[in-house]
């Protein structure tokens, strides 16, 4: 008589993935995916999370303060669809005994290249030129309008080498600019980018044309670009943020964008997104794009399997290759 093999784990997975994603979770658990990919709201997840043995969430997924504390004892083990992890607690999940991970490497060169699709947008005012193009007003130009700002010979401050801000930094230079950078410490493999390492932020900023932020979101970098920040750059800099939202301060930026301080800027990200401070959309100044610096097919595609084989780890009792809570 055939033997019932062990049950599969049971993995809730909040947002509907790549196909190929989709169809390795259902083989290797018990997966309750999101067909309509509904956004779920937190209560909806903590509801389902008790007939769970893990997650597989998003940083799109609103879960606030309270979710890991209110998690039933059933999930002991939470892969997040995202490098950042901003919007979970790492120890309020070690004090609970759930294991957390993340998906570095796979999505560094598509925000890389959002970071340089944001630089060009709003050095060259893509978005005024699209306008333009599609209400059918090419005639406004002239040989003085619209008129952008170079790339080549201007210098890059990058906050946060990583290994976003390193890919940043590779494809600036090939865009012959010159390199700066703040981080906790200097960056061993440089690889011949020939950066110049500031150990103060503050030390940095007047050497920045173009400010990319490349940080992770911490107590530590959150409101880090303010107005004191946005002060010591140059008149007619340009900000570029595809990290998260809330390291760059909303009105500090607005009002720099705004008195002509700062030239432009190119957004990925924004605090409380979707819901975006109203007065970006009025800005001429700024590019603005709806968080899609992982959004290729391939990068969405990797990153979810990366959470497939650090669930697939965990509950096969291996230690997963992206564990960030101890253990
Ligand atoms: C994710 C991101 O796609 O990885 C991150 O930290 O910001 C994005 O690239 C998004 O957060 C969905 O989880």
């Amino acid at each position: 008589m055939a033997q019932a093999g062990p049950e599969k784990p049971r993995i809730l997975v909040t947002r509907k993935m790549m196909p190929d994603v989709e169809r390795r979770i259902a083989t290797l658990f018990q997966a309750t995916l999101n067909p309509d990919d509904r956004p779920m709201p937190k209560d909806e997840i903590l509801y389902k999370a008790a007939h769970h043995d893990g997650l597989l969430l998003t940083s799109f997924d609103k879960l606030g303060r309270e979710f890991i504390p209110s998690l039933p004892p059933s999930i002991r083990m939470i892969a997040t669809h995202s490098v950042g992890y901003d919007h979970l607690s790492i120890p309020q999940a070690e004090a609970k005994g759930i294991a957390v991970t993340n998906t570095p490497g796979v999505l560094t060169d598509a925000t890389a290249d959002i970071a340089l699709l944001l630089m060009l947008g709003a050095a060259r005012g893509a978005s005024w030129g699209d306008r333009m193009v599609r209400e059918n007003r090419w005639g406004e130009t002239t040989l003085l309008t619209p008129l952008g700002h170079d790339m080549s010979g201007q210098r890059l401050g990058i906050l946060g080498m990583g290994r976003i801000g390193q890919a940043v930094a590779k494809r600036a230079r090939a865009f012959g600019m010159g390199i700066h950078y703040h981080s906790r410490s200097a960056v061993a493999a440089e690889d011949g980018l020939g950066a110049t390492f500031h150990a103060s932020f503050a030390d940095m900023l007047p050497h920045c044309d173009f400010l990319s932020i490349n940080c992770a979101s911490t107590p530590d970098t959150r409101g880090m670009v303010n107005a004191p920040a946005l002060a010591l750059l140059p008149k007619g800099a340009i900000v570029i943020n595809t990290a998260r939202g809330d390291i760059l301060d909303d009105e500090a930026l607005i009002a720099a964008l705004s008195s002509g301080h700062l030239a432009a800027a190119g957004l990925d990200v924004f605090k409380g997104e979707p819901n975006i401070d109203p007065r970006y959309r009025s800005l001429e100044n700024v590019f603005l794009l709806p968080h899609i610096g992982s959004a290729t097919p391939g990068t969405r595609s990797a990153m979810g399997h990366k959470c497939i084989d650090n669930l697939a780890r965990f509950f096969a009792g291996e230690r997963p290759t992206d564990l960030l809570t101890k253990g």
